[in-house]
C-alpha cells in the first residue's frame, strides 16, 4: 500500500515528504545526493575564502565575504534537509573527513589569482545553477525547496563574478591575461562539474525514474556549453577547446573530448588540492569541538530550567 502511495505521488510528479513512505533505496539516494551536495558548499568555501585577506578592494572584500558567508548558509540548509532523512548531521562531517563520502570534483583546484574568483563565480556557479534549477523540481520536498532559496542566490554570485571579470577585462592587458588564464584553467574542470558521461553514470537511471534527478548529466553539460559561448564572446575570452563550434544540424555547439581520466583521478582523492582541503575541514571540525560541545550543555540546561 505505502509503495503504491508513493510510486503515485512521483507519477503525479507531487512532492515526497520526511514522514511519507519511501523506499529504503530513495532514502539512500537522497542522503547520499544532498550530503554530496552540503559538503560541496562547505569545502568550496576554501577556495575563495583564501582570497579575502588579498582581495584588491574593500568592495570586492565585502562582497566575496557576504558571498562566502552564502555558502556556508547552503551548506546548513542542505545538513537539515538531510536530517529530515534521519541522516545525523556530525556522522556525516565524519564520512566526508574520512573520504567516505564524496563532495564536487570542482573545489580540488587552486585559486592562482584574483580572476579565480571572477572565474569561479562565472562558470562554477553557472554549471551550477545549471544542475541546480532543475533540482528545485526534484521529488524530495525538503529539497526541491531548499534549492529554489539557493538558487536565486546562486544566480546572484554568477553575476557578481562576471561582472568581476567585465571589471577586469577593461584594465589592463596584465589583467586581460589573467583572466584568460584563469578561465583556461577553470574551463575544463567546470564541465566535470556534470558527472560522468550518461553511459558511465550509475545512479542516472533510478534517478531519473525517481525523479530526483530531472536531466542526465550531459543534457545539462551541452546546456551550460551552449549557454556559455556567448558570454565568452562577450566578455571577450576565448574558451580553450579548438573544437568548440556551432552545429547548425543538432543546434548545439560541439565541443572537445573531456580527460575523464582526470575527473576519476580527482574524485578519487588525487587532485591538486584534495589533501588540503580536508586538512583544513578536519581542522575546522576538531577546532570547533567546544562550540557544539558548549551549545549542546546550554540547550541542555535551557530545557531544564523552569520556564
Ligand atoms: N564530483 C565528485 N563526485 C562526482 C561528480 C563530481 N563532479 N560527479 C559525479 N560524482 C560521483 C557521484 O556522486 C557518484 O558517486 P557515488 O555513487 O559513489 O555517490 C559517482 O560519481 C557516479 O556519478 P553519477 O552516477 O552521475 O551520480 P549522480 O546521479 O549522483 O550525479 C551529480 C552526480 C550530477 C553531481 C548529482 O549528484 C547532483 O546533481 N548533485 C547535486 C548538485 C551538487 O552536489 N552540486 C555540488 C557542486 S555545486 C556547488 O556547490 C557550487
Amino acid at each position: 500500500m505505502s509503495e503504491q502511495v508513493f510510486e503515485a505521488t512521483i507519477a503525479k510528479d507531487q512532492r515526497i515528504e520526511p514522514r511519507d513512505w519511501m523506499p529504503e533505496g530513495y532514502r539512500k539516494t537522497m542522503i547520499r545526493q544532498i550530503a554530496q551536495h552540503a559538503h560541496s558548499e562547505i569545502i568550496g568555501m576554501q577556495p575563495e575564502g583564501a582570497w579575502i585577506t588579498r582581495a584588491p578592494s574593500l568592495r570586492r572584500k565585502a562582497i566575496l565575504l557576504a558571498k562566502v558567508q552564502d555558502e556556508a548558509g547552503h551548506g546548513l540548509y542542505l545538513y537539515s534537509a538531510a536530517e529530515t532523512l534521519g541522516a545525523d548531521r556530525g556522522d556525516l562531517t565524519r564520512r566526508l573527513i574520512e573520504g567516505r563520502q564524496k563532495y564536487s570534483s570542482i573545489f580540488n583546484y587552486p585559486t592562482l589569482t584574483f580572476a579565480d574568483v571572477g572565474v569561479i563565480g562565472w562558470l562554477v556557479d553557472g554549471a551550477a545553477i545549471c544542475n541546480q534549477v532543475p533540482l528545485c523540481r526534484s521529488s524530495f520536498g525538503p529539497y526541491a525547496r531548499a534549492m529554489i532559496r539557493i538558487c536565486k542566490e546562486e544566480s546572484f554570485h554568477q553575476r557578481q563574478g562576471y561582472e568581476l571579470l567585465m571589471t577586469m577585462m577593461r584594465g589592463t592587458p596584465a589583467q586581460r591575461e589573467m583572466v584568460q588564464d584563469a578561465v583556461n584553467r577553470w574551463w575544463w574542470p567546470s564541465l566535470m562539474m556534470f558527472g560522468p558521461p550518461d553511459a558511465e553514470s550509475p545512479n542516472t537511471a533510478q534517478s531519473m525514474a525517481w525523479k530526483i534527478k530531472r536531466h542526465t548529466n550531459d543534457e545539462l553539460r551541452q546546456r551550460f556549453v551552449d549557454m556559455s559561448v556567448p558570454q565568452a564572446e562577450a566578455l571577450g575570452v576565448t574558451l580553450p577547446d579548438g573544437d568548440l563550434r556551432w552545429n547548425a544540424e543538432r543546434e548545439h555547439y560541439d565541443f572537445g573530448e573531456i580527460d575523464w581520466s582526470e575527473l576519476k583521478r580527482v574524485i578519487s582523492g588525487d587532485g591538486p588540492m584534495n589533501k588540503e582541503r580536508i586538512a583544513n575541514r578536519r581542522r575546522a571540525d576538531e577546532e570547533g569541538a567546544w562550540v557544539r560541545e558548549a551549545a549542546a550543555a546550554h540547550a541542555a540546561k535551557r530545557q531544564g530550567a523552569p520556564a
